[in-house]
This record gives C-alpha cells, sequence and structure tokens, in this order.
C-alpha cells in the first residue's frame, strides 16, 4: 500500500492519536461530560490507553500478515501514545478521586486491587517509555533493550485485569470479554509466531 509509504503517515497519524484527548479536553472545559465529568474523564482515558495498546500489539501482526513493513516506524509513536493516556487516566484519578493527597494515593494502591494492577502496569509502562529512545537501546545492548520491552505483553495482562476487577463489582463484562478477546489472540498470535520458528525444518 503506497499510503504507507508517504512521508506524511506519521504527522497524520500522530495527530489523529491526540484527537481523544483533545476532544476530552474541549467536553471537559465545555461541561459536556455529563452528570459527573470527572468518572467520566477518568473512564474515557483508561478506554483510550486500552485502544492504543491494542493498536501497537496490532502492528507487528498487521505488518507481517499484511505484507506492510512501513508500519513499523509506527510502534514507538503508537507505544508512547499508550503511556500518553494512561499517563493521564492516572493523573486524572489522582486529581479528581484522590485531589493530589499522595498520601491518600499510597494508601488507596494496596487497599483496591483493580488499582493495585493498574499502577504495575502503568510503571511498567513507564520503564519501556523512559528506554524508548535510540540512545537507551544502544547503552542496554539490543538482546536486553527486548527482553524488558516484552513486558508489552505484561501490560496487556495487566491491563485486562484491572478493566476485569473494575467491572467485577457491577457484575458488567461483555467489554472486558471484547479486549480480553482482541489482546488475547494478538499475544497469541506471537506465541505461534515463536513455535513455528522452533519447530525443525520440514515440520512447518
Ligand atoms: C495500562 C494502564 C491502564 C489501563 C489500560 C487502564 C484502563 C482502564 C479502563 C479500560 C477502565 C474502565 C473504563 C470504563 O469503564 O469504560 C479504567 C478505569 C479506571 N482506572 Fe485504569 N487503567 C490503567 C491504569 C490505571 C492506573 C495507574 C490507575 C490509578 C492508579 C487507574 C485507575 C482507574 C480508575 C480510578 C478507574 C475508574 C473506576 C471507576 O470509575 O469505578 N488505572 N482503567
Amino acid at each position: 500500500m503506497a499510503a504507507l509509504n508517504h512521508r506524511a503517515l506519521k504527522p497524520v497519524v500522530f495527530l489523529l492519536c491526540l484527537l481523544p484527548a483533545a476532544w476530552l479536553f474541549w467536553a471537559a472545559a465545555n461541561d459536556q461530560l455529563g452528570a459527573n465529568p470527572a468518572e467520566a474523564l477518568i473512564r474515557a482515558l483508561g478506554d483510550w490507553t486500552l485502544r492504543a495498546l491494542v493498536l501497537v500489539l496490532a502492528i507487528t501482526p498487521l505488518r507481517v500478515l499484511g505484507g506492510w513493513p512501513a508500519l513499523a516506524r509506527l510502534r514507538r509513536m503508537l507505544g508512547l501514545f499508550v503511556f500518553f493516556y494512561a499517563s493521564l487516566h492516572w493523573l486524572a484519578y489522582a486529581w479528581f478521586d484522590m485531589g493530589f493527597d499522595w498520601s491518600e494515593v499510597l494508601v488507596d494502591i494496596p487497599k483496591r486491587p483493580f488499582i493495585l494492577v493498574g499502577t504495575l502496569a502503568w510503571l511498567l509502562l513507564l520503564a519501556l517509555a523512559a528506554t524508548s529512545f535510540n540512545r537507551a537501546i544502544r547503552a542496554l545492548g539490543a538482546a536486553r533493550w527486548q527482553a524488558l520491552h516484552r513486558g508489552v505483553y505484561a501490560v496487556a495482562v495487566l491491563a485486562i485485569l484491572h478493566f476485569f476487577w473494575m467491572r467485577a463489582g457491577k457484575n458488567d463484562f461483555a467489554e472486558v470479554g471484547v479486549y480480553a478477546v482482541l489482546l488475547g489472540s494478538l499475544l497469541a498470535w506471537r506465541v505461534w509466531q515463536r513455535f513455528k520458528r522452533q519447530r525443525p525444518p520440514g515440520r512447518r
């Protein structure tokens, strides 16, 4: 697909990824988030974190199955958008739920399992974002860098657990199921690829 090689692809995708945040800021500033704007904002930012995570994990399967190598250059930017939305989500929680009372936050994290799991996912994303630049790749060495960045699979598992636990109180699992199937398929595809690579030639 020629469009994927166009130099405008990256800036266009960058702007598209910023749209949800821009819309949410506009809606918050103009009182368009419904009866409970704080809750709506926290939840919408959580949803966009999860969507960005699905997108970044879909890059490699799409690249391989579709034969679109140009997609690889979007991966780092999309990964940083996962961190961006997770950080806004976390910030909204610390502000609107906790009033930036850090001692309250420290009490809340171990008290509510879904917050603990979300925090672990965010800390992992922080480590990945901090080492996403070329200098970090050189400093760590390719093998160690790759091993660390496989942490994104743990983020996917923790994110589903976080969402599942949050919805467990409401017994409402429909959306959790959709994301679990999406992320589960993207992870299963990688396991399958690794299995195929390890099988002796002639048995593929
Ligand atoms: C990778 C990291 C994370 C992902 C993917 C994520 C995703 C989500 C999702 C999808 C929801 C539900 C939204 C909905 O109901 O439509 C949610 C809710 C929530 N998350 Fe996260 N989250 C993450 C990290 C965190 C962190 C670090 C915190 C706070 C320390 C946090 C606090 C919350 C809170 C307070 C809610 C709303 C609970 C409620 O309204 O009852 N999340 N998150």
